[in-house]
């Protein structure tokens, strides 16, 4: 549908994206997760791959499938794994675009045996996982790279901040005030900012539809 000229805009492009939570394990049968459900990661992955690029999907666990010959999917569990692949794939991509819901924090130390109820109170210590995107961000070269933000107070300022901090080239900035969009619901309502301050707003959209969009600004930005 795209391939108007006989070539699709992204032909020869390979594309990173995560997607999903990430579970970080407290003993041999209990994780930390979260609510995401992977699909706006697995959507970016079709509308990349629809353009032509080569896209490379680490994901955290979902439901979510997709069977395309140019989306190559590589399952991961926790937030090092996550880590360990993207910077696997990195060096080699045109575009990094990281949508998953990484946990920030883990259990500093994993229990090899089921915790049993023996108190009454248990407590956990935790400690940060490695913030993949702002990794990234450090050692970019020719990357386009793009995060996410879920913000739920000073949405712009916060989403700024994350842009200017991490290094991105562009930040989604998803409002979980705005009922119809977040974790477990199809559509979404965003905010592009790039790192030219070029803020873009966008009405609440099924998650297809926010894909699209922000792979067409991906394809402008790097045509440009
Ligand atoms: N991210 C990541 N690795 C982490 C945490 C977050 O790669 N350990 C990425 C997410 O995939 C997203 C972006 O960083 O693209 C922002 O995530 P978000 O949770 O909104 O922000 P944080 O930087 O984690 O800060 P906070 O949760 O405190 O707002
Ligand atoms: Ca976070």
């Amino acid at each position: 549908e795209n391939d108007i000229l006989g070539k699709l805009p992204l032909k020869g492009k390979k594309i990173l994206i995560t997607a999903g939570p990430t579970y970080e394990a407290i003993d041999p049968v209990r994780y930390i997760g979260n609510h995401s459900s992977g699909k706006m990661g697995f959507e970016i992955a079709k509308a990349a791959a629809n353009n032509g690029a080569e896209v490379i999907l680490i994901t955290g666990p979902t439901h979510q499938s997709v069977t395309h010959n140019l989306i190559n999917i590589i399952p991961v569990v926790n937030a090092q794994h996550m880590y360990d692949e993207v910077h696997k794939h990195y060096e080699s991509a045109h575009v990094a675009i990281l949508s998953a819901a990484v946990a920030d924090f883990k259990p500093k130390e994993v229990a090899t045996q089921k915790i049993k109820k023996k108190s009454d109170t248990l407590t956990l210590e935790l400690e940060k996982t490695k913030d993949i995107l702002a990794s990234l961000g450090e050692i970019k070269k020719h990357q386009y790279l793009v995060g996410f933000a879920l913000e739920t107070t000073n949405e712009l300022e916060n989403a700024k901040g994350k842009l200017k901090r991490k290094n991105l080239n562009l930040i989604v900035l998803n409002s979980l005030n705005d009922k119809g969009a977040g974790f477990k619901t199809d559509t979404n309502k965003v905010t592009f900012i790039d790192n030219e301050e070029v803020i873009t707003k966008f009405q609440l959209k099924s998650k297809a539809e926010v894909a699209s969009d922000l792979i067409n600004k991906i394809i402008s930005e790097i045509d440009a």
